[in-house]
């Protein structure tokens, strides 16, 4: 039995920006290579500062946007990247949460058929099938039966995310891949939804990958962690190797919470060595 959920060889995404017809362009290069595999009913967390292409490299996990290099293969099933992308069967095992559950969430569609929707995937289910699989999921992510009937305005930050998160599962996927899932929350609210994922992983058997610039989530939520600096991972293991024993003097920096200027001043030795 392969126990492999996700496996990302080499993945890269280059974006290339201006240039017109005959100017020539700039080409970021967001992700570098980046290479690892995340077991079932793990979590890998992917950790580093702002721009530094863990969102990127959430769009090519989920396949919203095709890498321009790599292999990836979930659940043990290869992905043709370049030219077919996801078959519908895998893309239903593969879902996605953002830091902001409310620009995803349509102002004018009750939870009940919020959750709902993910179903007319199949058109043979019925109204009450799905209602009653959404009054389900409603209740395994800590929200009441009255909210079935509400607006996604008349909920919390907290509960919007669960929502998020309740609609993610109603496909019964076997990876989800949360983008900053808990960053826009307050501390308090942070640890409920971070309980509410540690208790949902161990019921559905969930593989993650949880993205976050916060070490102090990342320490409380993975069994490994990837570090990103400017689209490379430089440093990938267990959450105890890379906590008590990093590799990478950028690693060390970021944990050392020093101060603001210390980092910049490694960071450009950094980059000087680089050159
Ligand atoms: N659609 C895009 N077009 C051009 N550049 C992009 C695009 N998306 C991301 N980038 C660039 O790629 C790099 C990585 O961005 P991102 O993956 O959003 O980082 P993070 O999520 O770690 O903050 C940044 O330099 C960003 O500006
Ligand atoms: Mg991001």
């Amino acid at each position: 039995m392969n126990d492999t959920v996700l496996s990302a060889r080499n993945l890269k995404r280059d974006y290339h920006l201006g240039g017109g017809l005959f100017a020539k362009g700039r080409t970021i290069h967001a992700v570098k290579g980046v290479s690892f595999d995340v077991a079932r009913g793990k979590t890998l967390a992917v950790v580093g500062e702002s721009g530094c292409g863990k969102s990127t490299l959430a769009r090519m996990i989920t396949m919203i946007e095709a890498p321009t290099a790599g292999e990836l293969a979930i659940d043990g099933e290869e992905i043709d990247i370049v030219r077919k992308g996801m078959t519908p069967e895998l893309r239903r095992k593969v879902q996605i949460v953002f830091q902001n559950p409310y620009g995803s969430l349509n102002p004018r569609q009750k939870i009940g058929d919020v959750l709902g929707e993910p179903l007319l995937i199949n058109s043979k289910t019925p109204k009450s099938e799905r209602d009653d699989r959404a009054m389900e999921m409603l209740k395994k992510v800590g929200l009441q039966p009255e909210h079935f009937n509400r607006y996604p305005h008349m909920f919390s930050g907290g509960q919007r995310q669960r929502i998020a998160i309740a609609r993610a599962l109603m496909l019964r996927p076997k990876l989800l891949v949360l983008d900053e899932p808990v960053s826009a929350l307050d501390l308090s609210v942070q640890a409920q939804v971070l309980n509410l994922l540690a208790d949902l992983q161990d019921e559905f058997n969930l593989t993650y990958v949880f993205i976050s610039h916060d070490l102090s989530v990342v320490r409380y939520i993975a069994d490994e962690v990837m570090v990103m600096y400017f689209g490379e991972a430089v440093e990938y293991g267990s959450r105890d190797a890379v906590f008590s024993n990093p590799q990478h003097e950028y690693t060390r920096t970021l944990f050392a919470a020093t101060p603001r200027a210390d980092v910049a001043s490694i960071k450009a030795r950094l980059a000087r060595r680089a050159a």
